[in-house]
């Protein structure tokens, strides 16, 4: 009896010391989009709590130079730059950066979303669809193709994205920016075979509500999250842990044969078979 108790609690040892290893990213770079506040903030510190040197940015100097003190406050290796998603020379700066600074690039999770729009979709006009596809589609595809040949040059790599549930059922009042989460479930189905050859996966996370500035409209008014909360299996809003620590499982080891997948957060939401 003694022997097999002994033996078990062995096993678990080794088991845990590899799931351990597995989720490390000790010497691994990772690039999060849109990262000093809410989803892309926590996702950074997640990656930055298992090893990893994250580069943080968004369009803010000062959310930038926040952001950056409070990780190396928590010992979290990081660097960080102002970035606006939507334009080419922040893009390439910001790459630049991460492979000058840091010696190369093997995560990239493209956070970054904005929604200037809220009514009928048939009032949205060229500006707002040009603005919505530019930061939250084309410069998900643009920077992945600016980082993969880094991630290939190490052997391989890793890119999530941040889609949303609305990318599978279009929220009321928020068809453009729907529909642009749904164009990134297509673009990581499109990108994983063709990424597979250079070891490199795609994936990507759908969260549903998370507290947050950017869905504050939406949890500011108690009648409208008790209605809301009707609809989880979970009755609490997200957190953006909730949402990092998947991120953060999908850039590890322990998601090695994961690729062209879309998880999503929810707390139970029903959004898809
Ligand atoms: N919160 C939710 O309920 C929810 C649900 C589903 C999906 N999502 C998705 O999750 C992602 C993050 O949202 P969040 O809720 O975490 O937002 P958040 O807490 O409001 O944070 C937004 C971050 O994005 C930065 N940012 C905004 N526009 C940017 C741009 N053009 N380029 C670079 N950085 C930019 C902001 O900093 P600066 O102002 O300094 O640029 C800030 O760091 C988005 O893709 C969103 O669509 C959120």
């Amino acid at each position: 009896m003694y022997r097999r108790v002994t033996r078990c609690l062995l096993t678990s040892h080794i088991t845990g010391r590899r799931m351990m290893s597995q989720q490390n990213l000790h010497g691994k770079v990772a690039i999060v989009t849109a990262s000093t506040d809410g989803i892309g903030l926590a996702a950074a510190r997640a990656l930055g709590h298992r090893g990893a040197h994250v580069v943080v940015s968004s369009r803010r100097k000062g959310n930038v130079e926040n952001a950056v003190a409070l990780l190396q406050s928590e010992n979290i290796q990081v660097t960080g730059t102002t970035c606006n998603v939507g334009k080419r020379e922040d893009r390439e700066s910001l790459v630049n950066m991460a492979v000058e600074q840091c010696g190369g690039v093997d995560i990239l999770v493209s956070n970054a979303a904005v929604n200037p729009f809220f009514g009928n979709i048939m009032d949205s006009t060229e500006e707002v669809w040009d603005k919505i596809l530019d930061v939250n589609v084309k410069a998900a595809f643009l920077l992945t193709k600016l980082t993969t040949p880094h991630m290939e040059r190490r052997g391989g790599g890793s890119v999530v994205f941040v889609s949303s549930v609305a990318g599978y059922q279009p929220m009321q009042g928020l068809g453009p920016y729907s529909v642009s989460k749904t164009a990134l479930l297509g673009l990581t189905r499109a990108l994983a075979p063709e990424l597979a050859h250079n070891n490199i996966r795609v994936n990507c996370v759908a969260p549903g509500v998370i507290k947050t500035q950017f869905s504050s409209a939406l949890w500011h008014n108690e009648d409208i999250v008790e209605e809301f909360k009707k609809q989880l299996s979970i009755k609490r809003l997200g957190t953006p842990e909730d949402v990092a620590g998947v991120i953060a499982f999908l850039c590890s080891e322990e998601a090695a044969y994961i690729t062209g997948e879309t998880i999503t957060v929810t707390g139970g939401m029903s959004c898809r078979l």
